[in-house]
């Protein structure tokens, strides 16, 4: 396994591949992240994994600086699971007029509505952050495939409709969350938590389970399930952010006709040490 900082040595690495595999991540890679690498290397003959925290993508008030960063442990996990190549580039390779300050990207991708919406509402212009660096990384990667979670519901959406939007000749493909055994979704984030914290975390999960065995048994006043889960939490010690059903296909409010829908939430839990975790976890069923 290669591991490269620069785009020349990425390009020169990758120049005689016949189909390359991609996995963009932020490093701190736990098992959600190397099942997204197994995926990668049933699709392509070199698979490469990108280990880049974005700026771009991080409000001023949110944790980029004490954002895990985990090279070394990363790249024992990728060689053990059969990654060709890592590439882990600096803030000034990924950003050339980066002056040690400001990233100076003055171009950048805007992404469409629902990116305003959901994770969106708070986080403002973290889409456009993620999309202008998966663009990014695309035209230096130049896959025939890539990987993302579905842990990240919006986010894959949003890649996937820049793919379509843009003509970019990549297949998206989604890998499945990977969950502890009490649901809770795993995460980066969850290193921020205690023990008994990772424990009350769970109960994201149990409340959007809720909601999907309620639509199963015919439920469809979706706001009163919503605010219901939404209740529940905040009385649990949660600062619920949202619990939204929506169409799996549109990403829009669901409609009580639709049969492929995601039961969406974020809810920041407490963390006595660290000030408060925000945590995410979707639910996506056809009913
Ligand atoms: O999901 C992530 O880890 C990041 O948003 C991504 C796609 C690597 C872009 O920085």
């Amino acid at each position: 396994m290669q591991i490269i900082h620069t785009v020349s040595d990425l390009r020169a690495a990758l120049k005689n591949q016949s189909s390359i595999g991609f996995v963009p991540t932020m490093g701190n890679l736990h098992a959600g992240h190397i099942q997204l690498v197994e995926i990668a290397k049933q699709h392509a003959a070199c698979v490469v994994v990108s280990i880049f925290v974005n700026p771009l993508q991080f409000s001023p008030t949110e944790d980029l600086a004490n954002y895990p960063r985990t090279l070394v442990a990363d790249c024992d996990k990728l060689a053990i699971a059969g990654c060709d190549i890592v590439f882990a580039p600096s803030v000034g390779e990924m950003y050339a007029d980066f002056d040690g300050k400001n990233l100076n990207q003055s171009m950048t991708i805007l992404p469409p509505p629902i990116a305003n919406v959901l994770c969106g509402a708070t986080r403002l212009s973290h889409f456009a952050g993620v999309a202008t660096v998966v663009m990014k990384l695309f035209n230096m990667v130049q896959p025939s495939v890539a990987v993302f979670g579905k842990k990240d519901f919006q986010q894959l959406f949003i890649i996937k409709e820049m793919v379509r939007q843009f003509n970019l000749p990549i297949e998206i493909i989604a890998g499945e969350t990977i969950r502890e055994a009490s649901g809770l979704a795993l995460s980066s984030r969850n290193g921020y938590l205690s023990d008994a914290q990772r424990i009350q975390a769970a109960q994201l999960n149990s409340a959007l389970r809720a909601i999907v065995h309620a639509l199963k048994n015919g439920a469809r006043d979706f706001l009163n399930l919503e605010n219901n889960a939404t209740e529940q939490l905040n009385n649990a010690g949660w600062e619920v952010d949202y619990i939204s059903i929506r169409s799996s296909l549109t990403l829009q409010p669901a409609q009580s006709q639709d049969k492929h829908l995601v039961v969406l939430g974020a809810a920041k839990i407490n963390n006595n040490q660290a000030g408060k975790t925000r945590l995410i976890d979707n639910i996506e069923e056809d009913i």
